[in-house]
């Protein structure tokens, strides 16, 4: 094979490529370079030179290479000061990751996630209620609000704690709440300067210190309540507590238990309430499509109470999230290094790594890359996610749940809660732009969301 040689922009002496790279929007900035180097770039970032790949073809290639395997970087690799080796943030060879998985894999089984309905519909409940005392004309900021709706879901299956975010009267956000909010923004800092800086910032460690302390003191009291209360209740909790681990007949030490109560909060939420309002988005952006998913909506539940029944004859929906998934995948970049490899590692036959280098997937693009998704890969197409048509997709056209091992354990959990969400807010209400001239743009915070979203929630006739 002839070798080519990797472009990118010219990096600085010391700087490197960071002047390239917006850091309140990395995600932005990486795509936006791929649209001028194209499916393969690199660029200089701190000490460490990274591959960037973002075309349907070399990203099917290094997903089916058993020699690239994820790598935590960025805020992944910050959150580590906070969860340390939770099933998130764990490098592949730490033994943690492995009797984590092994331990917490079957509580995210599909009858195992049956089981959270009730907490998953008296959460979602909470959101009706709440829109429904809003009033038609007042503007919604759904991002927020579902936000509050994943976290809450969260606390009550993995915790056993009501947050309350949702509830009327809640005039101050649940302690917990703020602690997050507070590691989760320190964190994102953190990730984008050098160490030596942070370690300079006494007031902001010492802050960050204290909400970690809260936080784990916290899930310590849940753990003990739940050891001296024990429950037959299939949740998260449980899972946690009471799982053994298959390989060795051991259950998980209190600190993994922890970090992984944590990961799954962190990880669980704002993923799956930024996926709501990117699908409510596109729904009321595509009139057509909405009305699709409302007739299903009306014709299968109608105006019963929801079911777990219902659930799993809802198709159309199902394919809007998967749809709205693919146009914003709200975890946009995976990040994979080879290991163990002896000689060159050479990409689509002629682009040689500078040995074990990082490489960062784009899944905007990929998710949209022509070779697959055709001419008009940008629409919010719903059809193409219908089962039969999902099945026929090539390998690794959609990942936004990631790959192989690593990939989320989550996600059975999350669609089980979206779609109760979409079942009960297209129920009840008609929705429409707050600005009939919103356009959407896009914010990073730990996972992407859209910016200055608000919508109208209008309850339908016979809603009290
Ligand atoms: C891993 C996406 C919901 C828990 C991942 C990864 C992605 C992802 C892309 C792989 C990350 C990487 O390669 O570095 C999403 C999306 C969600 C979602 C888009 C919602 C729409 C959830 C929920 C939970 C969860 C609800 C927990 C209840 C996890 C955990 C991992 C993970 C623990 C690490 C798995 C491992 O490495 O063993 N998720 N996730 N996620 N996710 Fe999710």
């Amino acid at each position: 094979d002839k070798r080519e040689s990797i472009p990118g922009p010219s990096p600085l002496p010391l700087l490197g490529n960071i002047r390239d790279i917006d850091v309140k929007n990395t995600v932005r900035s990486l795509n936006e370079l791929a649209d001028s180097y194209g499916p393969i770039y690199r660029l200089k970032l701190g000490v460490a030179n990274v591959i960037i790949i973002s075309s349907y073809g070399l990203i099917n290639e290094v997903l089916s290479r058993k020699e690239f395997i994820k790598y935590p970087v960025g805020t992944v690799m910050r959150m580590r000061d906070v969860i340390h080796d939770s099933l998130i943030t764990a490098f592949h060879h730490e033994e943690n990751w492995a009797i984590a998985h092994r331990t917490l894999v079957p509580a995210f089984g599909p009858l195992a996630i049956k089981q959270m309905f009730g907490e998953m519909h008296d959460i979602g409940s909470q959101l009706v209620q709440k829109w429904i005392h809003s009033g038609p004309t007042t503007a919604i900021d759904v991002a927020a609000d579902l936000q509050s709706l994943a976290l809450d879901t969260l606390a009550l299956c993995a915790m056993d704690t009501r947050f309350n975010s949702l509830s009327r009267d809640a005039d101050e956000p649940h302690k917990l709440v703020n602690a997050l909010n507070g590691i989760f923004s320190e964190v994102t800092v953190r990730a984008a300067r050098p160490a030596w800086f942070t370690k300079l910032q006494w007031s902001a460690n010492r802050k960050f210190d204290e909400n970690n302390a809260f936080l784990r003191k916290l899930a310590h009291e849940v753990i003990s309540h739940r050891r001296a209360n024990p429950s037959q209740k299939k949740d998260l909790l449980n899972a946690l507590v009471n799982g053994k681990d298959p390989a060795t007949g051991n259950s998980l030490t209190d600190d993994c238990i922890i970090n992984n109560m944590m990961a799954f909060l962190i990880a669980g939420s704002e993923t799956t309430g930024n996926l709501l309002a990117f699908l409510l988005y596109y729904l009321l952006a595509n009139p057509r499509a909405y009305a699709t998913l409302r007739e299903e909506i009306d014709r299968v539940v109608g105006s019963d109470p929801l079911a777990p029944e219902h659930l799993n004859k809802l198709p159309y929906t199902k394919a809007c999230l998967r749809e709205a998934l693919r146009l914003q995948p709200t975890v946009p970049v995976l990040a994979v290094k080879p290991v163990d490899v002896d000689g060159p590692i050479v990409l689509g036959h002629k682009w040689e790594l500078d040995g074990p280098q990082t490489i960062l997937i784009l899944l905007h693009h990929l998710h949209r890359d022509a070779s697959v998704w055709g001419e008009n890969a940008k629409d919010f197409n719903p059809q193409r996610m219908l089962d039969k048509n999902f099945a026929k997709l090539p390998p690794n056209a959609w990942k936004p749940f990631g790959n192989g091992q690593r990939s989320c354990i989550g996600n059975e959990f999350a669609f089980q809660e979206a779609t109760i969400a979409v079942a009960l807010l297209f129920q009840k209400f008609d929705f429409s732009f707050a600005d009939p001239d919103y356009k959407l743009t896009i914010k990073q915070a730990a996972s992407i969301k859209p910016a200055n979203l608000f919508v109208h929630a209008k309850p339908r006739p016979g809603v009290d």
